[in-house]
């Protein structure tokens, strides 16, 4: 028989600015994808699921020059940040793309040449009001002032009129096009309301685009007339072809473009679902199928952004909740379309209600009493009941309801339908009681048949979650003794009876931590944890961190310092000099650890006097809990080495 191919299935998020860490909204529309990647592989898709960073371009520039760094050197700072980010969050992505690599520069300068040899892009002049402070032009809708100017809306200072030559795409030329595309597609941008936009806009009429400057040096340079850099956004919607193999890997290229969703917030649609397209037509490649423009995360009613300071810090939930919480309650609280508002309050109150009582003691309560009734064993299962029959018969339905919702993109509602019939379950066991079926011998194998069928719907449950908890999944399968993961059985073949009778269930543990929420927001209100808070970093530069004389010392004798229960006091050797220090180690450390080894030295530090003990110099020690953890050389690195 002829092996059939698979769907493919290409989703995509925006690729984020490094200008700054990312933030619960960043975080969002990269749960969705993710969400979206996990269910289309459970339901027999080929996924390709893409993600990355927008590394070139002004915005980069100054705030690479505002900590003093180079613009590569913030850009791989915050792709670290990015990817570990994605990989607490559980995100699967297949490529994380950064607009830096070379393939990917290769390929927009072999598209923006395709179109200057095709002539939609040409090479004329642009005026319009200049920013000298921002070094940009400002957008045509900047109003005029009374007297016929226009000032910067980032700066607040006056712009001035500048001609500079430019290359243009010839947008005017696909407004036609575009508007018969969007009336053939009506699904190309969703949800509706966002559709209707895009159309006026086009209707109003479309302008060339400039598509290179000569103010920004950071960028990929035009081919043939380096003076000119490609404007960022030509440069980063490409990325969704160079992403998935243009111009590397023509296989790959075929098998997943055109793209099925491209994910985004609502502020970069224009970008997406006019001038993309119009690329798109312009390079001669199909369109995708859908640009879904998200809603917002506010806080206090407005977008979440740096620049309004009221960003959320992902990690602040991550650290306490791990990441299905999270990932919980993004998808949960609102549609996919709409805007939404985070508070820690809600989002406490939703894991306490959702996760830790309804799903999160149906498990526990479940898995205890086939620990305490049978030994941990699942039974074999006495004939259904009427009410039994509805529980698998209300999951069989659920099980079709939440397949389309997760195929229209309505995560928010699949999750509803699934919380129904947590609700259902719930009531299933407290109406036969269990408990008291327990009690009388004769009632065995009805109690066999209830507590089977409760670890039947938890298991179909906790399944049709996996796209959006897939750690909680997992771990719910592997304490029902189940002998796979999740994802090895597709959408097709999950059946409410698949737990085996005989299947040796495991000891329950709490799945969710239900927190108070007063005790959470008065930890929230400390400052982060400095590991991750790079939101608080100041910055030194080089030559200051160089200032620093960082030494190998070799401790020749340690003592306690006398009626100072946390101190000892070291004599060491940093190459030919002696010195003495003081050090706050003596609660992990007893004199005799440390004597003869080789440790790291701050011996430019000013000397300082501790309980009445000179201190010539500092060690250093990472802190965990208060109490001091020093890092040692091997011994054969010599005393007075630079660490540096
Ligand atoms: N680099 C461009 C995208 C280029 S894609 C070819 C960009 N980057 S961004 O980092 O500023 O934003 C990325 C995405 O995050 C956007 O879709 C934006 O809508 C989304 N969000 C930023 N703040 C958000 C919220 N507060 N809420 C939800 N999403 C938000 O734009």
């Amino acid at each position: 028989m002829e092996k059939k191919s698979k769907p493919a299935f290409y989703v995509t998020t925006p690729i984020y600015y490094v200008n700054d860490v990312p933030h619960i909204g960043h975080a969002y529309t990269t749960i969705i994808a993710d969400v979206l990647a996990r269910f289309k592989k459970l339901d027999g898709h080929d996924v390709f699921f893409l993600t990355g960073t927008d590394e070139h371009g002004q915005k980069i520039e100054k705030a690479a020059a505002e900590r003093n760094l180079k613009p590569i050197a913030l850009a791989d700072k915050m792709v670290e940040w990015c990817k570990s980010l994605w990989r607490d969050l559980g995100i699967s992505y297949d490529y994380f793309l950064r607009t830096t690599e070379l393939r990917h520069e290769q390929g927009v300068q072999k598209l923006f040449q395709r179109l200057l040899d095709k002539g939609d892009i040409y090479k004329g002049s642009y005026q319009g009001w200049y920013c000298t402070g921002e070094e940009n032009f400002l957008a045509d809708d900047v109003p005029l002032t009374d007297d016929g100017a226009k000032i910067c809306p980032d700066c607040g200072r006056k712009a001035t009129v500048v001609t500079e030559e430019t290359y243009f795409f010839r947008l005017s030329a696909y407004e036609r096009p575009l508007l018969d595309f969007y009336a053939a597609h009506p699904e190309f941008v969703r949800p509706q309301g966002r559709m209707n936009e895009v159309v006026s806009f086009v209707r109003g009429g479309l302008k060339d685009l400039s598509i290179t400057r000569t103010t920004v040096k950071w960028g990929i340079p035009v081919p043939g007339d380096p003076a000119h850099t490609i404007y960022v956004w030509f440069d980063a919607l490409n990325n969704y072809v160079t992403g998935i193999g243009y111009d590397w890997d023509p296989a790959l290229f075929a098998k997943f473009w055109p793209a099925t969703v491209h994910l985004i917030g609502k502020d970069i649609l224009r970008f997406h679902a006019v001038f993309w397209p119009a690329f798109l037509m312009a390079m001669e490649f199909p369109l995708p199928e859908c640009v879904f423009g998200h809603g917002w995360w506010l806080r206090d009613e407005a977008k979440m952004s740096k620049s309004k300071g009221n960003v959320l810090d992902p990690y602040i939930l991550i650290r306490t909740f791990g990441p299905d919480p999270l990932r919980y309650f993004l998808m949960r609280e609102i549609p996919i379309g709409n805007d939404g508002n985070f508070s820690h309050e809600g989002f406490v109150n939703r894991v306490n209600a959702d996760l830790a009582n309804d799903l999160g003691n149906l498990v526990h309560r479940t898995l205890t009493m086939i620990r305490s009734y049978f030994g941990g064993v699942l039974p074999d299962p006495a004939p259904e009941h009427e009410a039994d029959r509805k529980i698998r018969s209300d999951f069989a339905a659920l099980k079709d309801a939440v397949h389309s919702h997760y195929g229209a993109y309505a995560i928010n509602r699949a999750l509803e339908d699934i919380w129904v019939y947590i609700g259902a379950v719930n009531k299933y066991l407290a109406d036969n009681e269990p408990w008291k079926l327990a009690k009388d011998a004769a009632r065995r194998p009805r109690l066999a048949r209830v507590l089977y069928q409760a670890a039947a719907a938890i298991r179909g449950t906790s399944y049709l979650l996996y796209p959006v908890m897939p750690a909680s999944a997992a771990k719910i399968w592997d304490l029902l003794g189940e002998p796979e993961p999740p994802e090895r059985t597709s959408y097709a073949e999950l059946s409410f009876a698949g737990p085996k009778a005989g299947q040796a269930a495991k000891e329950a543990v709490p799945l969710f931590p239900r927190v108070d929420l007063k005790e959470f927001l008065a930890m929230e209100a400390k400052p982060a944890d400095q590991a991750k808070s790079e939101e608080h970093m100041d910055y030194i530069t080089y030559d200051e961190f160089k200032k620093m004389d960082l030494r190998v010392a070799h401790v020749l004798k340690a003592e306690r310092v006398e009626g100072a229960q946390k101190l000892i006091k070291l004599q060491i050797d940093i190459g030919g000099e002696t010195r003495q220090i003081v050090a706050g180690v003596a609660e992990t450390y007893k004199p005799e650890d440390l004597a003869g080894k080789k440790i790291v030295v701050i011996v430019n530090l000013k000397p300082a006097v501790i309980r009445g003990v000179e201190s010539q110099g500092m060690l250093l020690a990472a802190v965990v809990d208060d109490k001091a953890s020093i890092p040692f050389f091997d011994a054969h690195v010599p005393a007075g080495a630079k660490v540096k």
